[in-house]
This record gives structure tokens, sequence and C-alpha cells, in this order.
């Protein structure tokens, strides 16, 4: 196995993750035994961000290989319960499918299939190190041009949504991935980090991230983007994506479509990164055809932070009779996107041009 994996690497067969829950105040590990742990591990969010949630599900049909045995009944039912863990990252029903078909092929010439479920996880996560390398350099050559226009000493200012960094595909992310390549290259650039109520990932993961590769980062409140790209702070937005139609719309966090919405209004480039196995080439209607994960009211109602005590807890930020509701992504309409940052490069959101660089994944 790759060992620049970070999110997630294998300790004596058993899948070892970052409890991504306990970020940035605990940096402590899950050992998933079993392919319901995985399922769980999903579920729960201790793995999440949509590369990472496919990486969690493939090594979780290996597991379900390993505890029945190899025995083709229980490895679909168990994979089965992969497969709905979360409905909106399309990596995760990619990865079980392409896992399943893996298996089923090796059923049939009567191989070992836990070696072949092993194998092929692994595989996957690699594509995904390579892919991310490609999106990085992409990425980086936007990031490159403004620098060039921008006066001696002054920073390119991107702005990103949630987190798309390594904690959420391996080995660099998506959106992030051109940001440390900027940073490899020796580019003066400066991050602004949605905070990405309800569950944080921007200050808990992608603030982190940051600051664990001393690249420079201002921590934003949610609605602040609107302001800075009025007052000509920001260069560029690259955001990522859990699930992109044939057209070009994007699913991604919740509030990234208000993002996409203030950055066409100020003329602000809006980019998208993705690896190709988060197209939903069957779909081209993002709003009529993606299914929105709703969760907990709770994460609305409550904040998760670093107590006096040292503790992680949980505050209450509403009235105790106030209710809530929970959307995890909305939608943003292809006509909003500049382009879609891929591991083969830059294309427009529009369904000629993605077919035009992705013709074998048209089904
Ligand atoms: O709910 P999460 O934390 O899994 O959502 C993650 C995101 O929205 C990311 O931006 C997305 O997965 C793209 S990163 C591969």
């Amino acid at each position: 196995m790759n060992s620049t994996y970070k999110a997630f690497w294998l300790e004596s067969g058993d899948l070892v993750v970052i409890d991504q829950t306990q970020l940035p105040f605990r940096l402590v590990t899950k050992t998933l035994k079993t392919s319901a742990e995985a399922t769980l591990a999903i579920q729960e969010m201790t793995v999440r961000g949509a590369g990472v949630i496919g990486n969690v599900a493939a090594f979780g049909v290996y597991l379900a290989a390993r505890e029945s045995k190899g025995d083709r009944d229980q490895i679909k039912t168990l994979s089965a319960a992969i497969r709905r863990a979360r409905p909106t990252a399309v990596n995760l029903m990619w990865a079980v499918d392409r896992m399943m078909a893996v298996l089923e092929k090796a059923a049939i010439n009567k191989q070992d299939l836990v070696e072949v479920a092993l194998k092929e996880a692994i595989a996957i996560a690699d594509e995904d190190v390579i892919g991310t390398r490609n999106i990085g350099k992409f990425g980086c050559e936007l990031i490159e041009a403004i620098a060039k226009t921008k006066p001696q000493g002054e920073p390119v200012n991107i702005l990103t949504h949630c987190n798309a960094g390594w904690l959420a595909i391996v080995d660099r992310g998506s959106a992030l991935a051109p940001i440390y390549e900027a940073s490899d290259r020796g580019i003066n650039i400066h991050v602004w980090v949605d905070e990405t109520r309800p569950r944080n990932q921007g200050a808990n993961l992608t603030a982190w991230e940051l600051g664990q590769s001393q690249i420079p980062h201002t921590l934003i409140a949610d609605n602040t983007g609107g302001l800075l790209m009025q007052y000509g702070k920001v260069d560029l937005c690259i955001v990522g994506t859990d699930r992109t139609t044939r057209s070009g719309d994007v699913a991604n966090k919740i509030g990234t479509y208000l993002k996409a919405l203030a950055a066409f209004d100020n003329h602000v480039p809006f980019y998208v990164a993705l690896p190709s196995s988060t197209f939903d080439m069957q779909i081209s209607d993002g709003i009529k055809e993606i299914a929105i994960e709703t969760r907990s009211s709770d994460e609305v109602l409550y904040m998760q932070g670093l107590q006096d005590d040292g503790n992680i807890g949980k505050v209450r930020v509403a009235p105790l009779e106030t209710s809530a509701l929970n959307y995890g992504f909305d939608i943003t309409p292809a006509r909003l996107v500049t382009g879609l940052i891929t591991e083969r490069g830059i294309c427009k959101a529009n369904e000629t041009a993605i077919a035009g660089m992705f013709l074998d994944l048209i089904p």
C-alpha cells in the first residue's frame, strides 16, 4: 500500500482511519475490522469527504469478503449496507459497484475473493493519489496565472468551502490540491476558509490541514465571502464536490451555491475540483436528480468545540423549543461554475465539454 495515504492506512489487514470528529483538538485513530464498522464510520462521519468515503467503502467490501470468508451472498448483503451509508457522495456507490463487479469476475474465475478485494481497494486509493496530484497541477496553473497579475508581495486570495483536502480525498484533496501545489512552487497564496456550519469542516479540518502545511489562511464566518468579493479580496474560489452531473451541475456542502452566486455577481472565477469518480454520468439535472442528505437537527441546534476543561463538548445555540432543518448539501447549477478542474485537465461545466474529456465514462 502506498505510504502517502494519510486519512487511513492498513495495519495487520485492518483499516485504520483518522477520527475526523475529534479534529482539530485530538489526533486519534479508529481501527475498522468489519464491514459494519466501516459503514458506521461513514454514517457517523468518523471519515467524510467524497473520496475518502469511497475509499473506506472499498475497504469495507474487502472487510466484508474477509469476515464472510469469501461467501458471495454475504458479501453482497454487507456491501449493500455500505452503499446506503450516505446518499449524496457518488464516490460511495461508485466504489462499491466497482468492487462488486471485480469480485463477480473473480468468483467466475475461482480466485480468492479476499485477496482480490484487497488489491482492488488499494488500486482505487492509488488511483486517487495520482488523480489528486494531477488536479493539483492543473489547478495550480490558474493560481500561477493570477499570481502574475498581482502587485509584488500581494498574495493570490483563494476562497474555499468545507474540507476538500487530504482528509477528504487522498492524498492532496481536490479543492486544496492546487493550493498545496502552489505552496510547493513558492507562489504567494492566502486562503479564506469558510467555517462551514453546521459541522464546521472548514474551521475544524481545512484550517487544521492548512496550518499543518504552514499555508497562510484566515477563517471566516460562512456569510463573509460575499463582502470579501465586493471588496476585491477574493481572486478565485475553488471548492470540491460530492456529485457532478454530466451537464456540470455540482452538489457540494451546503452553502456552496450561495458562494457561487456571489462569485458570479462579482466576476470572481468559481472552480470546482474533482476526480472523475465524482461524475454521475447517469444524470443531468442536479436539482431534480441528486439526493440531498438531511442530517440530525442537533447539528444545527448545537455546536461542538473544545471546552475550558480540555474536553470536547457541545453547547446549544438555539432556544430549547426551536426545531431545525439540516440539509447537508446544495446544488450549484453549471451556469455558475467557471470550470471543472479534473485529473485530465480543466474543462467547462457543460455537457459537450465534459463529454469531450470523459467520453469513456458516458454510459
Ligand atoms: O459532509 P462531508 O464533510 O462529507 O462533505 C464534504 C464535502 O462537501 C466536500 O467538499 C466534498 O466531499 C468534496 S472533497 C472530495
